[in-house]
């Protein structure tokens, strides 16, 4: 490539970014059809993975964080969430199959679009796609009684088990 088409696809790449950032990023836009998360159901995560906080759906991340996740439940945010290896299997692989890597729904390939390839994160709240979508909302609302903290996404959305997060049904609670 000659150096200034070389310059040229730089630009063109640096603009496209900076576009991307000044829209807020991760895909404005009215609801469409498809970005629902699908229904999903398995009476193991439903019990095991909703004891101390919601459910997280398996579609708000992908499946090499829902990995870390699964190999790390004796040391999960400080608590021991443990489980036998029957449980543990079921759920790694009800997981992994339907994760945000899996999916067609915009929102699950939003957030997996915004984690860089060479990271593995376990916090939905921690993607660069939650990030862009909250940052109207302050620290101290999320501190609230009511909220407690950005992981508790039923306390806005009150579809959020069921992977609905349609702007249509944001509340943030007083
Ligand atoms: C013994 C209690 C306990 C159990 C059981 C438990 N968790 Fe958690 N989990 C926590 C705590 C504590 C946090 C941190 C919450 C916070 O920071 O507000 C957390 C956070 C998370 C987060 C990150 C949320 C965010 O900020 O985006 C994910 C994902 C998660 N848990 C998945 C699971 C899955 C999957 C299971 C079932 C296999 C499970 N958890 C079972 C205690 C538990
Ligand atoms: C304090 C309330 C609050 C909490 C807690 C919260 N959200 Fe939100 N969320 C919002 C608000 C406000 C918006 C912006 C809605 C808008 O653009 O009209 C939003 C937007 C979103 C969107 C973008 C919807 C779209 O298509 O534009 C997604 C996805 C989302 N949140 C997921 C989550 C997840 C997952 C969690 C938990 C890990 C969470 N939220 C926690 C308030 C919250």
């Amino acid at each position: 490539m000659k150096k200034w088409m070389q310059l040229l696809v730089l630009i063109t790449s640096i603009t496209s970014a900076g576009t991307l950032l000044a829209s807020g990023g991760f895909g404005e836009g009215g609801e469409s059809h498809g970005s629902q998360m699908p229904v999903v159901n398995n009476a193991k995560w439903k019990s095991e993975c909703s004891s101390c906080h919601m459910l997280y759906h398996p579609a708000l991340l992908p499946e090499r964080s829902w990995n870390k996740v699964m190999a790390g439940l004796d040391q999960h945010f400080g608590e021991n969430a443990s489980l036998d290896t029957a449980a543990h299997d079921e759920i790694a692989k009800f997981l992994a199959e339907n994760s945000a890597d899996k999916q067609a729904n915009r929102r699950s390939n939003r957030i997996n679009q915004s984690i860089p390839a060479a990271a593995t994160l376990i916090r939905i709240s921690e993607t660069p796609y939650f990030v862009a979508k909250h940052d109207e909302v302050s620290a101290n609302t999320f501190k609230r009684k009511s909220i407690g903290s950005p992981s508790n996404c039923i306390a806005c959305h009150k579809g959020a088990e069921k992977g609905d997060f349609s702007e249509s049904q944001v509340k943030i609670p007083r």
